[in-house]
């Protein structure tokens, strides 16, 4: 982390867990033990239809609702789809994009993310993008030209000013939900080495002022050591979201001087 120069934010994904009448429940247990957050944004990100519930909870704390995909269109004849102007008009101020699972599961490219990331910026929803390497990657050799491609096709077209509004999220798909998490020198080395890519895309002041945050297994455990890295700049947490206890470690270690 570095509060100097960038925010930290800890992100939550429920990913298709949790029922709209545990929104509530989980809300006031967090609220009753998480430590004010002085140096960290918090965000959970909900399913869609979980959305207003979920800010309706957090409306007296300073938790942030997101949810976890957009459709990179505007409007029109899209069956099932939500837009991000939709997401904006209700009050939803940040969306995942790219998720690892979402480009396995459901065929999204690096062209489909950064149509994303152009639809949610353009709505003024900040986008958390995920880029990550599977383990055959890895062990190739090849995770950093891979997330060099990622973070630069993720970004096209992308103008300096709205680099502000981007987050950027490093999931090694081999740490998700696996219980194995990237090593802290591991999961920073890819962190320094996206902002190396932010830096040559749009300069060194804005690559000091993007977060980028490291995803896969991290919990109230873990957090503390992953977090005290220099370019890891907050989580995005999957299973240890869906405790309020862990999800508070994670807070209170990001909120610790
Ligand atoms: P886990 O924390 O469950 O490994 O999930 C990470 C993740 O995919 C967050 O988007």
């Amino acid at each position: 982390m570095n509060p100097k120069y960038r925010k930290t934010v800890i992100a939550g994904n429920w990913k298709m867990n949790m029922l709209n009448s545990q929104v509530k429940p989980f809300a006031e247990e967090l609220k009753g033990i998480v430590n004010k957050p002085k140096w960290c944004d918090v965000v959970v990100c909900v399913p869609y239809i979980m959305a207003p519930a979920a800010m309706k909870a957090f409306k007296d704390c300073r938790v942030e609702v997101g949810v976890q995909n957009l459709n990179e269109n505007e409007k029109g004849a899209f069956t099932g789809e939500v837009s991000a102007s939709m997401l904006a008009d209700l009050g939803v101020k940040y969306v995942i994009i790219g998720h690892s699972e979402r480009r396995q599961y459901y065929g999204e490219t690096d062209i489909s993310v950064n149509k994303k990331v152009h639809a949610a910026i353009n709505a003024g929803l900040t986008p958390i993008v995920c880029v990550g390497e599977s383990l055959e990657q890895r062990e190739l050799g090849v995770t950093l030209e891979l997330i060099d491609y990622q973070v630069k096709t993720a970004l096209a077209g992308v103008p300096a000013e709205k680099m502000r509004k981007v987050i950027i999220a490093y999931e090694p798909i081999w740490a998700i939900g696996t219980g194995k998490t990237a090593t802290a020198e591991q999961a920073n080395e890819v962190c320094a080495e996206i902002r190396a890519v932010i830096r040559k895309l749009y300069g060194a002041r804005i690559a000091r002022a993007v977060t980028i945050q490291y995803g896969g297994s991290m919990n109230d455990g873990n957090a503390a050591e992953l977090l005290a890295q220099p370019d890891i700049d907050g989580g995005l947490i999957g299973g240890a979201s869906l405790v309020a206890t862990k999800f508070a470690g994670i807070i209170n270690a990001a909120n610790k001087e």
